[in-house]
């Protein structure tokens, strides 16, 4: 036994070496680490072109009027249970109409196999962390379940993904996605990468609009090879669907690819990952579902499927949050309210096309050296301008205009007052950095 005189030695070691104090090094979040760069600069004429949020004309977050709308329909309601728990699963009204909004369920015929009489029955759906918490816990429902070899990421790719499918402890391996030169979707390179190195029950990650960080997308042409190679191959899609009506104003015509899968080439299995932070403007709400695709089977796996999804949340976080869920069911619930959505989306996404076409009018009236068409050939939030790193940083530094190092820009802060600024740095840091 020690004397009394050791003890305030130990003392001292405790307060000296803690738990964590060999922690690996975590790679810094850089959406959000340049967001905190702009707002402590404290420059004039500061742009934020960093973090991928809707900014209106005037620079300003906008709340889309149909949920102001709605939140004071539901206000009105005072309803006593607004704030009691959840099932696990989620809402369950909620998750029906997400998973119509996806599937376009009840919108005309479906071309599905004649035994299935109701398509909605091949689909399970729970309510999810946003986009974010859908991509996790299909993560980890497959990594645990199906154990795939390994996930196929799209290089390049929102950076989350990466984070993601590392925590659920499966293999990544990336397909060349974007073509430098031609600045759009990579389809050779795809298409060869996954043919020839791909094995059975691979997960492919897929952005189902509006791809991020390139805003470059496959043609219908190229969703429909993608389809088959996956078929052929019994590859597991995984569609990344954060964009839904945000990339074109057009819901439907956004989840084009999904349904394509669904309906036309009868994918047996696949996951979708669907968000509604952009589209609905609830980006701290965290609203989101996680839609599993099963096959048709003479043992119905649904309900088990089911069951290990509310295992795996009940350990997570219980169930995802109510309120800004509750927003989106009492929107997509009402015919009056959808055609207000309806109009919010053509508001934001027809802003984002102004902006695209604006700041690529004033490249050409500058004579900028290069080749800018792609700015208005690509779609949604995002933009590879094409600029390299230093010219990235040179441009921060002498312009205080924010951007990822990559080049990506987010085509939302970009307005009638700050574009033609932005234009004339671009063309300063081309021709001379
Ligand atoms: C491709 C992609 N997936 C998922 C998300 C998830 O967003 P959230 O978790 O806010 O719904 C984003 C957000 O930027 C995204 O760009």
């Amino acid at each position: 036994m020690g004397s009394i005189s050791e003890a305030p030695d130990l003392g001292k070691k405790r307060q000296t070496i803690s738990l964590f104090s060999s922690l690996p090094p975590t790679p810094l979040d850089e959406p959000f680490s340049v967001n905190g760069a702009y707002i402590q600069d404290s420059h004039p004429q500061k742009v934020n072109l960093g973090i991928g949020v809707y900014r209106s004309e005037d620079g300003a977050p906008w709340p889309l009027r149909v949920v102001e709308d709605a939140e004071k329909e539901l206000y009105d309601a005072k309803n006593v249970g607004r704030h009691e728990y959840l099932a696990i699963q989620g809402d369950r009204a909620f998750l029906q109409l997400a998973a119509d909004l996806v599937f376009g369920f009840g919108k005309g015929k479906s071309s599905a196999p004649a035994v299935i009489e109701d398509p909605r029955s091949r689909v399970v759906s729970v309510q999810t962390v946003s986009g974010t918490g859908a991509n996790r816990l299909g993560a980890e429902l497959l990594a645990r379940n199906i154990r795939p070899g390994c996930v196929w990421i799209p290089d390049p790719t929102w950076a989350n993904h990466h984070t993601i499918w590392e925590l659920a402890g499966v293999e990544r391996k990336t397909y060349p996605y974007y073509d430098s030169v031609s600045q759009s979707f990579n389809f050779e390179g795809t298409i060869r990468t996954l043919s020839e190195s791909a094995r059975k029950n691979d997960v492919v990650i897929l952005h189902a609009c509006a791809h991020n960080p390139t805003g470059a997308d496959p043609t219908r042409e190229q969703w429909d090879a993608l389809a088959k190679l996956c078929n052929a191959k019994g590859l597991i899609p995984f569609f990344d669907l954060a964009y839904q009506g945000f990339a074109s104003g057009d819901a439907d015509k956004d989840a084009w690819a999904i349904r394509h899968f669904f309906n036309d080439m009868h994918m047996p299995e696949f996951c979708v990952a669907q968000s509604f932070s952009k589209n609905f403007g609830l980006y701290g709400q965290r609203v989101g579902a996680l839609h599993v695709v099963t096959r048709p089977a003479v043992h119905d796996v649904t309900q088990d499927l089911q069951a290990t999804l509310c295992h795996l949340i009940r350990g997570e976080y219980s169930m995802a949050p109510r309120g800004g869920a509750e927003i989106v069911r009492t929107v997509l619930a009402d015919q009056r309210l959808r055609e207000r959505w309806f109009e919010d989306l053509t508001t934001m996404s027809q802003r984002i096309q102004r902006m695209r076409h604006t700041l690529y009018d004033e490249l050409l009236k500058l004579k900028t050296p290069g080749d800018w068409k792609h700015i208005v050939n690509q779609i949604g939030m995002f933009t590879y301008i094409g600029l390299s790193e230093p010219q990235v940083l040179a441009i921060r530094e002498e312009y205080h205009i924010y951007m990822l190092k990559s080049g990506r820009i987010s085509i939302s802060g970009l307005n009638e007052r700050n574009v033609g600024y932005v234009a004339q740095a671009i063309d300063d840091v081309v021709r001379t950095t």
